[in-house]
């Protein structure tokens, strides 16, 4: 193993102590003091690995090493943003991975054909700003120039307004793009996420396709009153009818497939008082699949669910995406890649699918992407108890860096692009 196991734990660590909450998660949102705190320690060691660094418009860093050839790049990194209460690997994995990798080739005097790239996208989670993977997008030329100006976090505040105290240029958005043509492949080192690792005591896995996110945000209108004043009868509760519609959700996920996911993960009531009948209640609709048509069916099931609940009930409500992103498939040569690779290094893997949704699934709008998935102690993530370990970190990384050798040396190109 050329990685250095140690040195990657102690940046997990550093990393994972900024935006600790009370309960002993992390909330790092985008363009946060935390998440500039996050970016400037990554930023030192990056130029440590002797890459020349940069931030372009919409907030994503880039650390640069140079290949015998100026050709097309051989790209790789995560996030660092984390979701409310989050763990410190989720992102952080794959960025800290990322470095070390460039450390190593530094260190070893490793001089690649093609250039190599480290990118650290920008609001992956959407936690505050809604609309995740917002860096990827921007470098994929599919975020609209007006979106930093119409997007707000709850307290009213722009996203133009926090980009620009954060150093990037939303006026600019265009200027993010990557041409086609100038990547040659994106990869991202990332946390499984989901238990199928650890049950197989596997402790790296090659993603062969990544499920597809739909998420929407529901609000029902329904009329305020007397908790006391007012009889059952005739009520027009919109809390009732959330109940009833979180209860389908869950029903029609179900019976669509094994491999569907459908989660509310917040409700706000509103006015919220213990007397008083709520008047408007918003929740949030996440579904997940590989497979488009299911993943289509249970989101038409649920949308009917809701139509008829709101006539039965005299409600009525709004109902808008926060983000559709279909499922993709990874390219075998890819996948092979990966496999020989870590075969290089002795290292066991398994093939399966990611549930959550990554950057690279966007990335895969403008080049071939492979994603290296380490193992998730108990499949937890999204909440403090996400643990990975060092072994484990240490072994993905190696593959990473196998792999990184291999597509900016050997790989002519991947034929398929
Ligand atoms: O939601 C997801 O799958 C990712 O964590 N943003
Ligand atoms: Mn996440
Ligand atoms: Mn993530």
């Amino acid at each position: 193993m050329l990685v250095n196991g140690e040195r990657i734990w102690s940046r997990i660590e550093e990393l994972g102590k900024i935006g600790i909450t009370p309960e002993g998660g992390i909330s790092r949102f985008a363009f946060s003091p935390e998440d500039k705190l996050a970016i400037t320690k990554c930023i030192a060691w990056m130029r440590e690995a002797g890459l020349k660094v940069r931030m372009d418009s919409v907030g994503n860093i880039y650390g640069r090493r140079e290949g015998k050839e100026n050709g097309p790049v051989v790209l790789t990194g995560s996030h660092l943003d984390t979701v409310i209460n989050g763990g410190k690997f989720d992102g952080a994995a794959g960025v800290v991975a990322a470095i070390e990798t460039l450390q190593v080739i530094e260190e070893q005097r490793i001089h690649t054909r093609l250039p190599i790239e480290i990118v650290i996208f920008v609001n992956e989670e959407g936690s505050r700003f809604s609309g995740g993977m917002m860096g990827s997008l921007a470098v994929t030329g599919c975020l609209a120039e007006d979106f930093p100006y119409k997007i707000k976090d709850n307290s009213g505040t722009l996203l133009a307004y926090e980009m620009k105290k954060y150093g990037a240029q939303p006026e600019y958005l265009n200027k993010a793009r990557r041409k086609p043509g100038e990547l040659k492949v994106f990869y991202e080192l990332h946390i499984e996420q989901g238990n199928v690792l650890d049950d197989k005591n596997i402790p790296v896995g090659i993603v062969t396709g990544i499920a597809g996110p739909h998420q929407m945000k529901l609000k029902l209108f329904g009329r305020s009153g007397h908790a006391g004043g007012m009889l059952m009868k005739g009520r027009r509760d919109p809390l009732i009818a959330a109940a009833k519609i979180i209860q389908e959700v869950e029903r029609a996920s179900i019976e669509a497939s094994e491999a569907t996911r459908g989660t509310v993960g917040n409700v706000v009531v509103y006015p919220g008082g213990h007397n008083i009948i709520p008047g408007v209640v918003e929740l949030t609709l996440d579904f997940r699949d590989i497979n488009i048509n299911s993943r289509n069916q249970v989101v038409e099931r649920v949308k009917k669910y809701i139509y008829k609940v709101c006539e039965e009930r005299g409600l009525t409500h709004e109902l808008i995406d926060t983000q559709n992103v279909e499922p993709i498939v990874i390219n075998d040569i890819i996948i092979d890649l990966i496999d020989k690779a870590a075969k290089d290094s002795n290292i066991t893997t398994i093939k399966l699918p990611s549930g959550a949704a990554h950057d690279a699934m966007i990335m895969s709008r403008l080049c071939p992407i492979g994603m290296i998935f380490v193992r998730s102690r108990g499949g937890l993530s999204h909440c403090p108890e996400e643990y990975t370990t060092k072994e484990d970190l240490a072994m993905g990384t190696q593959v990473l860096l196998n792999v990184l050798i291999k597509s900016a040396d050997e790989v002519p190109n991947y034929g398929f692009f």
